[in-house]
């Protein structure tokens, strides 16, 4: 696939198709107004008759006999005043999936006025929609759903008499080219099914990124995991056959400094609920509670390629949880790398368990702060239903700051409270912790028991459970995985390498970066 930037003026344009922007205002100006009059009006025409109203992510395809101009896709904006960068991505994906399902190849979007002094970001939004849009979960079909198989993606840098500025359209075409093909491999990992994605082969997965990206990879057996006393994600994997995996990932992007942001994920590739057995109905969903790790991975591989000037940590803890003959039991006390005990009241919360070990792994290899991502709790989607991620921490300035660095993207996060009362809840009558709790607060106890892993080192939880992956289709994205939470791990590494950093007991100066 290729990815240009164009002059654009909007004769010289030979893609297969045009994207244009309306509002719900129904003004036309900018790129808009410069289609319309190539259009003879026909776009004023549409927009006048009714038949669409400039509503987000709203199409009609115009066809008009002039070469340079022979398909024109309006798409909705929704309200003017309301606009924000991150519909570009929406904007995109709507228009990819309405013209890719029709062969069309090339396609050159044209931008708002509105992003006239984002033209970076704008421009990242719109090749992330993009790229997002193509794929679909029929892969596995004999006769797959027809491809979205595009040649060709323009950004026109003219918007009738502005010009954006073509150097930074450029720049964040490429940034979003990483990060949209990032988000496509989460996606991608979570919809390859249990019986093909085992931990073996997420581990195999996360080395082949690190080959082509240029990581560093290393992963545990559960030998190796033994002699750490990892007891908790061994008490998890021992109902199955297909062992464990301690999936680790690093990027050196600053070898000076000796901060290190490490991003946790489980990796939990089936989740039966073991012992403690899920009921049948939406069981087969289970194969995505390894979200969170392919986040991880994919994210990783996104870092490796925008180079921030930081180091990041990628750790997923990989195991199936599954009822066999030697599986854990309601009772069983397990002891975690940190040597907590931990009383088993139920096998199905068994994410919590994995990532007690991954939490002090990633600790033990210099985690100077932590995000861990987890489908983790079926409360979150009673709390936010698919709307938000609940965002959850033992500090609160690193939650919101990560909250505010994640508005600038298409990724919706939460705050929740994390009340010392609820550390209280997770704790056992005969063990140090107890794994499951009653169902008030059922996220936070959860989040709570994290706690208990991570010591004195700030850290955020996002429960992903509502958020991984939604069984609705959209006009920009299929149904199945979202890739949450690759683009707020990413904003977050970006974030990292522009904010000072304490070195040699000295505050550095800040790096102004835009
Ligand atoms: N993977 C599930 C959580 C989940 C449920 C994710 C639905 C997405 C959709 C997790 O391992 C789990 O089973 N959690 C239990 C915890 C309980 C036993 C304390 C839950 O939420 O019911
Ligand atoms: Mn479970
Ligand atoms: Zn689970």
């Amino acid at each position: 696939m290729q990815i240009e930037v164009s002059p654009g003026a909007l004769a010289a344009l030979t893609s297969g198709a045009l994207v244009v922007p309306v509002f719900a205002d129904g003004k036309l100006d900018g790129a808009a107004q410069a289609a319309d009059a190539a259009l003879g009006g026909a776009i004023a025409d549409i927009l006048a008759s009714g038949e669409i109203k400039g509503a987000p992510n709203e199409t009609a395809l115009l066809h008009s006999a002039s070469q340079a101009t022979k398909r024109v896709l309006i798409v909705g904006l929704g309200e003017r005043a309301k606009f924000d960068l991150a519909s570009l991505a929406k904007y995109a994906g709507t228009a990819v999936r309405h013209l890719g399902k029709r062969n069309v190849k090339s396609i050159a979007f044209a931008l708002p006025l509105e992003a006239a002094h984002h033209a970076g970001h704008a421009a990242a939004f719109v090749i992330e929609g993009a790229l997002t849009g193509t794929i679909d979960s029929t892969t596995y079909r004999t006769e797959p759903d027809k491809p979205i198989a595009l040649d060709k993606i323009v950004i026109l840098s003219a918007a009738g008499e502005h010009e954006f500025d073509k150097a930074a359209l450029e720049t964040g075409a490429e940034r979003g080219r990483v990060i949209g093909e990032a988000v496509n491999l989460a996606r991608i990992l979570a919809l390859t099914p249990a019986n093909d994605m085992t931990p073996t082969h997420m581990a195999r997965q996360a080395e082949e990124v690190a080959k082509t990206f240029g990581l560093t990879y290393h992963a545990l057996d559960e030998a190796q995991m033994l002699e750490k006393g990892m007891g908790s994600i061994l008490g998890v994997s021992r109902g199955s056959d297909e062992p464990a995996r301690m999936i680790v990932l690093e990027y050196a992007g600053d070898p000076d400094s000796t901060d290190k942001l490490a991003f946790v994920g489980k990796g939990l590739t089936f989740d039966s609920g073991g012992i403690s057995i899920k009921p049948a109905e939406n069981m087969h969903e289970m194969k995505y509670d390894m979200c969170g790790g392919a986040g991880v991975i994919a994210a990783m591989s996104a870092i490796a390629q925008l180079k921030p000037k930081v180091n990041i940590l990628g750790v997923v803890p990989s195991s199936e949880n599954l009822p066999g003959p030697r599986a854990m039991k309601p009772g069983d006390i397990l002891r975690a790398m940190n040597g907590k005990t931990i009383e088993v009241i139920n096998t199905d919360a068994e994410g919590r368990l994995i990532l007690a070990d991954a939490l002090c792994y990633a600790r033990e290899l210099g985690a100077t702060k932590i995000v861990d991502a987890a489908t983790l709790t079926g409360a979150m989607v009673v709390t936010l239903g698919h709307s938000a991620t609940g965002t959850i921490a033992n500090d609160d300035a690193f939650r919101d700051h990560f909250i505010a660095v994640a508005k600038d993207t298409t990724e919706r996060y939460w705050p929740l409270p994390l009340y010392d009362e609820f550390s209280s809840t997770v704790k056992s009558e005969i063990a140090d912790l107890r794994n499951s709790t009653g169902r008030p607060a059922g996220s936070l106890t959860a989040a709570a028991f994290l706690k208990a892993f991570v010591g004195d080192t700030p850290w955020i939880h996002l429960d992903i459970a509502g958020t991984a992956y939604t069984d609705a289709e959209t006009p920009f994205l299929a149904k199945g995985p979202t890739g949450y939470p690759v683009r707020a791990f990413v904003a977050l590494a970006e974030d990292a390498a522009k904010t000072p950093h304490a070195k040699n007991g000295a505050v550095t100066a800040k790096a102004s970066v835009n």
